[in-house]
């Protein structure tokens, strides 16, 4: 997949036209889930399943930010085993499979949840997996309006979320720092040092999707590795914060892949940096 490009045309879409997916499409998900998608935890057991208009209703009050669940005529659910690392695997698994629903031409929208008992009840799932995923996708309604998202509460969001709206991002210098968190200077000229690639794919980490946007994250440089930070944040749970993770490590991935190879991301010996109290190192992979 053309992923520097997907990336920068993927955007949440709230509402949905009643056209349905066809069942050639659907396969055609099922099929890159299970030949090509991208695991950051390939032995952590994921299982993808899908769900169609009947779900919406049950949904309502399991998912979706407050009262407002996004409605659409299919929803696909990530199941995921217990495992260290298993919230950011499921988040980045969950992206990639959104950026495929891209490239078909498909809009999505991820929902929030907080209880994978409560949604599995709803959604009658049998499985000893949890839910670690959740997002709606369809055919998007056509719209001219471009609003902002004003994302400091909850109660902001909702006014928002009747129309689509897209949601400025950081930008590359509110997100990378070299040697400490918060240290800007020499960040361009280390950038510089790569050409463009490792500011691509920093670019396109800055425009990961995150819980009310808020993007609690940034990378730190130092001694040829490049660190994800997770940054302390009232409004993102437990569940969100580690998607929000899995996803920003898929976007960044994805693009230094093409020049650097494999990314080895090392999600148990991230501790190096001495980072303000309530920070922490998540993942680290050498340059
Ligand atoms: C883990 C996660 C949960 C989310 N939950 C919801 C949700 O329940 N309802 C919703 O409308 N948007 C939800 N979003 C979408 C974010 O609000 C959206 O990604 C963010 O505002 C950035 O906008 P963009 O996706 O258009 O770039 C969620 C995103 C993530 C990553």
């Amino acid at each position: 997949m053309k992923y520097s490009a997907l990336i920068q045309n993927r955007k949440s879409v709230r509402e949905f036209s009643d056209r349905y997916v066809s069942f050639e499409d659907i396969d055609k998900i099922k099929t890159y889930y299970s030949k090509s998608v991208r695991r950051l935890l390939p032995e952590v057991e994921t299982e993808l399943r899908m769900f169609g208009l009947d779900a919406r209703a049950v949904l309502e009050g399991a998912a979706g930010y407050k009262q407002f669940l996004v409605g659409s005529p299919q929803y696909m659910v990530l199941l995921s085993a217990k495992a260290p690392g298993a919230g950011e695997n499921a988040g980045y698994i969950m992206e990639d499979l959104i950026l495929k629903l891209t490239d078909m031409g498909l809009d999505s929208c991820w929902l929030t949840f907080t209880d994978s008992e409560h949604v599995k009840t709803a959604l009658e799932i049998d499985s000893s997996l949890d839910v670690a995923a959740i997002a709606a996708f369809g055919y998007g309604v056509k719209t001219t309006k471009r609003l902002r998202l004003n994302v400091l509460s909850m109660s902001k969001v909702d006014v928002a979320a009747q129309r689509q709206y897209f949601s400025p991002k950081k930008g590359v210098g509110d997100l990378v720092f070299l040697d400490s968190w918060g240290n800007r200077d020499g960040v361009e000229a280390f950038i510089g040092f790569y050409d463009d690639m490792l500011w691509e794919s920093f670019y396109a980490a800055s425009l990961s999707p995150s819980y009310l946007n808020r993007q609690p994250y940034g990378f730190v440089l130092r001694d040829g590795r490049v660190y994800l930070v997770q940054a302390p944040d009232e409004h993102t749970g437990e569940i969100d914060g580690r998607l929000g993770l899995g996803i920003v490590l898929l976007y960044f991935s994805a693009l230094a892949e093409q020049w650097a190879g494999k990314l080895n991301w090392n999600l148990e010996a991230a501790g190096a940096l001495s980072l303000p109290e309530g920070y922490k190192a998540i993942a680290s992979a050498a340059l």
